[in-house]
């Protein structure tokens, strides 16, 4: 193996800090029984507090075999019967969910050193609630949308522009249609955690777990 280059990238992460943000406080034993209600709670005081996209989660899907892949999704609704996100089914996760369809979300609010981590099955949306999502997307939105090759290889990068203007088109003929590759997925968390940071490192975890989605929720908190 060849000699390890410089450790330029060791020492500017050690001047890094971690836990910076202003942490609010955070006492469990006063959050609500339902995990929905707090997410609703923390996410209203992130958006109050100026958090930089809240709404902005990582989501990581797992192939047939269980090789993991992770990316940012934005969330677009979250209600009883799960936290939702857009996105075609074609693409790498969209396959991978066909596959296994399981999840696991992950919101970082830095500026507030919290973190709420979901896990559960995924649901896809029926047809009609994947086109409401697509039709209340902006039109740019909906044209980069209908081509439906997210994740394929890309030969010439001006394909994209093409296919960005065969949308638009395509849009302002028909602003009801609908890419069939479109897809709302419903991630059913069966977990999840919420996590307040503290700068002496004494976090805080409150851990929701139920085993299906008509349980009641069980608590605990976990060591930091
Ligand atoms: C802040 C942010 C928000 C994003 N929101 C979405 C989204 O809502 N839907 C989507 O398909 N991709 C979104 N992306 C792009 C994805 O991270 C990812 O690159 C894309 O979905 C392809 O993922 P895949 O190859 O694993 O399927 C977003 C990226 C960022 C950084």
């Amino acid at each position: 193996m060849a000699p390890a280059r410089g450790n330029g990238i060791r020492r500017l992460l050690r001047d890094v800090p971690v836990f910076a943000g202003s942490a609010p406080g955070f006492d469990p034993s006063s959050a609500p029984d339902e995990p929905l209600e707090l997410f609703e709670e923390w996410l209203r005081q992130a958006v109050e507090a100026g958090v930089s996209e809240p709404h902005a989660a990582v989501v990581a899907t797992a192939d047939a075999g269980g090789s993991p892949s992770a990316r940012v999704l934005i969330l677009k609704d979250a209600d009883e019967r799960g936290f939702s996100f857009a996105t075609p089914s074609s693409s790498r996760k969209g396959r991978e969910l066909a596959q296994r369809p399981e999840a696991a979300m992950v919101f970082h609010w830095r500026e507030q050193a919290r973190q709420i981590r979901l896990r559960g099955p995924v649901l896809i949306g029926t047809p009609e609630e994947n086109a409401l999502d697509f039709r209340e997307r902006s039109p740019e939105g909906r044209a980069a949308g209908m081509h439906g090759r997210q994740s394929a290889p890309l030969g010439d990068p001006d394909e994209v522009a093409r296919a960005f203007e065969e949308g638009l088109a395509a849009v302002e003929a028909d602003p009801e249609v609908v890419p069939s590759s479109w897809a709302l997925y419903r991630l059913v968390p069966m977990e999840a955690e919420f996590w307040q940071g503290h700068p002496q490192r004494l976090h805080t975890r409150l851990h929701f777990t139920r085993s299906s989605i008509d349980d009641a929720w069980k608590r605990e908190l976990l060591w930091p």
